[in-house]
């Protein structure tokens, strides 16, 4: 096969954090236990993913299936330490640091929405309440020397407010980077980007602060996730979160189907000469396991065409 290269050892042009066990697992009817969940991040670590959202340190009440993130990250850490992969877990305040901290989990995710109504039904709180909690936590980060980085939702659009500012989004973003985040994660929470609006934010928040310090993260609600990330490249980003077989979708956001699939993006990327650094017989075996744990989802759309090439 032309354009798609083999899994090489020099740093990957486009660099994948696979959300499937957190973003992907959180809103499944079926609640996986502990083993379950380390047997899917096993199975991305032998694919070779740079990055693995593990789970999420949040109240068990309002997000059962990531109950026991601690549990699973004592079971996949000896793996991590040869594989050289890196760890994270989604925090929405402190607790959620205290207890990434224990675990000694490399990298936090906080969340906050730019929309008031979607942070107040996801976390709680007002934006401006998150964005003084996210200062304290930075702080503590510091002094503690540990990696905070944060997810900016509902970057283009809102379930409850509509559409969302730029203008708000360049704020809340530069007072995340003001306070010390080690990256920002652009989330379209619902799926509402197109590839027009995601150039437009992302050209914007790229002259403001560069490009490295940006990831995007799309769901796949109208087909549109593959042509997102696509956008996202074209100005200049290289790190971009997806879900292997395309799992996931926030329980707090009404509308929100999955993430754009893992092996869609590794396809496409591969395809246009991108390397990813994944090894994609591998991650096939990955997607089946994911589909097998929780029976739904396709592995977007590049499954059976990769399943071609390389089964
Ligand atoms: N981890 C575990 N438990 C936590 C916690 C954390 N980080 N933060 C708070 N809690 C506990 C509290 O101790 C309290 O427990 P109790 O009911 O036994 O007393 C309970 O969670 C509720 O906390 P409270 O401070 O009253 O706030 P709340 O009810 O508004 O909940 C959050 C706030 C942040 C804890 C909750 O909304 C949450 O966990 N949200 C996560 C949402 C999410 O993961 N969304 C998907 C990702 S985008
Ligand atoms: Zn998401």
């Amino acid at each position: 096969m032309t354009g798609l290269s083999a899994n090489s050892q020099q740093a990957p042009d486009i660099i994948l954090n696979d959300v499937g066990p957190r973003d992907g697992l959180q809103n499944q009817a079926k609640v996986l236990p502990p083993e379950q969940r380390i047997a899917l991040i096993q199975a991305l670590i032998d694919a070779g993913l740079a990055e693995i959202e593990i789970g999420a340190f949040v109240s068990p009440k309002a997000v059962p299936a990531m109950a026991n993130t601690e549990q699973v990250f004592a079971g996949v850490r000896d793996a991590k330490k040869q594989a050289n992969t890196t760890f994270s877990v989604l925090i929405p305040n402190m607790r959620g640091y205290q207890s990434a901290k224990e675990a000694d989990v490399a990298l936090s995710s906080l969340v906050v929405a730019v929309s008031n109504t979607m942070n107040e039904k996801n976390i709680g709180m007002s934006t401006a309440k998150s964005l003084e909690v996210c200062e304290a936590v930075f702080a503590q980060a510091k002094q503690d020397g540990r990696s905070v980085q944060a997810y900016v939702a509902t970057a283009w659009e809102c379930p409850f407010e509509g559409k969302v500012a730029a203008a708000d989004v360049l704020d809340v973003t530069a007072k995340l980077i003001a306070m010390g985040a080690s990256r920002i994660v652009v989330a379209d929470t619902i799926g509402a980007a197109n590839p027009n609006s995601v150039k437009n934010l992302m050209t914007l928040l790229v002259e403001n602060f560069g490009s490295d310090i940006f990831a995007c993260h799309f769901h796949d609600t109208r087909a549109m996730g593959l042509a997102n990330v696509y956008a996202a490249i074209d100005v200049g980003v290289r790190r971009f979160d997806a879900s292997i077989a395309g799992l996931g979708g926030c329980p707090f956001a009404p509308g929100a189907s999955g993430n754009v699939a893992t092996e869609d993006v590794v396809m496409m990327a591969e395809q246009m000469g991108l390397s990813t650094n994944i090894n994609i017989p591998a991650l096939l075996s990955a997607s089946d396991l994911a589909i097998q744990l929780t029976g739904t989802a396709k592995g977007g759309k590049a499954k059976l065409w990769l399943e071609k090439y390389y089964k």
